[in-house]
């Protein structure tokens, strides 16, 4: 077998077979592959794709690349993962994975930062004092135990294939492919050994998957590619047209997702996703029906359960819980300012990539792969689509430690919003 023969029948559109991807897969991580030949390959992979059979191997090889766990056979209980595609304003996992833990279902979450204009678990948790989600696996497993989730950042050695193919692909226009997105993802989810996944495939404006047929492909793919391995799996498909929830930025999702568990109010478009996530974790995990699983989703939010998992999780975790009562314990913004109405009328959408990037700016996400987090920044939105709104009228609030221009920021995020009447 040689790299060229397996570039050119790809190149040809002919279907590799499990052996060829496996030796392709283990010559990137060895090194004996160079990477104008890896790059190849991914280039004839986007123009010609591949097959289930093929997207199946892939994935396989690239999560056997590095260690594998098996939580489930450590903790002795089914164990169950989340995965969101990636969204702006979305704290979901930090309010459907407590109330699937106070449901008595494991969830050993591990979790990246924010990618592009999208936000990450890790960077959100970590505006918490003392909290640190770089955790032995040990001190992961115990945690999990103890108060049914932990939340860690993935380890080095978790499919490092995918460290490499994701680097090239990022700088030589290959990420746009379904079945590399698919195996991208799903090689650390199958890596980190969870029994089901559920997975949250995000479309719209805000997401990677710009229109609804791309997102169902990749749903599907994702979900045939879990059974394939042996694992059960679910992928609903959500809106990302305008952020989720009122807030977007680290330590303000934080607050948003304590405000929500702690019974201080909770949009209704996180609501309805958070607890159909932890329906869909629990009926995975064998709880009962999907009405049966979809109340004790709700009862497990409005009693309280699930704030208490959440601060159980926090404080084992070294985080100060007091952030989650007291939010300017996060830290307070140096900077704020207001967005206001330009006219009056009725607020027809708020363009969601737009605020992940304004976001962004305010410093709540990485312009470079090493830049700084301001976990204070942020965006909260003070008015909903479908509200009027009269000329002059506060509408979101920017708020900002980093060393931005926040009155420029201000004037570009009016075009946020846009009102008819
Ligand atoms: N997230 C990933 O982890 N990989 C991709 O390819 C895209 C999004």
């Amino acid at each position: 077998m040689t790299a060229y023969e397996i570039i050119r029948k790809k190149r040809n559109s002919h279907a590799l077979s499990s052996e060829e991807i496996a030796w392709f897969v283990n010559g990137c991580v060895s090194g004996e592959i160079p990477d104008y030949q890896i790059t190849a390959l991914l280039m004839a992979i986007c123009l010609n794709s591949m097959n289930d059979d093929e997207t199946a191997a892939l994935t396989a090889a690239m999560a056997q690349s590095g260690e594998t766990l098996c939580p489930s056979k450590e903790l002795g209980g089914f164990c169950v993962d989340k995965h969101s595609t990636g969204g702006v304003g979305d704290k979901t996992t930090l309010i459907a994975v407590p109330i699937c833990a106070a449901c008595g279902v494991y969830v050993p979450k591990m979790s990246g930062r924010g990618l592009g204009h999208t936000g990450g678990t890790i960077d959100k948790l970590e505006s918490i004092p003392g909290l640190s989600t770089n955790l032995s696996h040990e001190k992961f497993m115990n945690i999990v135990r103890s108060t049914g989730f932990a939340v860690a950042s993935q380890s080095e050695n978790l499919a490092p294939a995918d460290k490499i193919l994701y680097a090239l692909r990022n700088a030589t226009a290959t990420v746009d492919s379904i079945p590399l997105i698919c195996s991208s993802i799903m090689s650390k989810k199958l890596a980190t050994g969870a029994d089901g996944i559920v997975l949250d495939v995000k479309v719209g404006d805000g997401a990677f998957m710009k229109t609804p047929a791309e997102a169902q492909a990749l749903a599907d793919l994702m979900v045939n590619t879990a059974n394939h391995a042996g694992r059960k799996c679910k992928a609903i498909i959500s809106d990302m047209n305008k952020p989720l929830g009122k807030c977007v930025g680290n330590a303000l999702e934080v607050t948003e997702a304590a405000e929500a568990l702690s019974g201080n109010g909770c949009r209704k478009d996180l609501y309805d996703i958070s607890c159909t996530l932890a329906a869909q974790m629990l009926f995975i995990a064998g709880k009962g029906s999907y009405e049966d699983c979809m109340t004790q989703a709700q009862n497990a939010f409005h009693s309280g359960k699930a704030f208490e998992a959440l601060e159980k999780t926090v404080a084992l975790q070294g985080g100060n819980v007091e952030a989650l009562h007291d939010f300017a314990v996060m830290g307070k913004p140096e900077q704020s300012a207001y967005v206001r109405a330009g006219r009056s009328g009725r607020i027809m959408a708020i363009a969601c990539e737009r605020t992940g990037l304004t976001a962004m700016e305010l410093g709540a996400g990485r312009k470079t792969k090493n830049s700084a987090i301001d976990p204070t920044a942020g965006v909260v939105f003070l008015t909903d689509v479908g509200d009027y709104v009269s000329e002059g009228e506060k509408i979101a609030a920017l708020y900002s430690s980093a060393n931005c221009d926040i009155e420029g920021i201000v004037k570009n995020a009016a075009e946020i919003f846009k009102i008819e009447g």
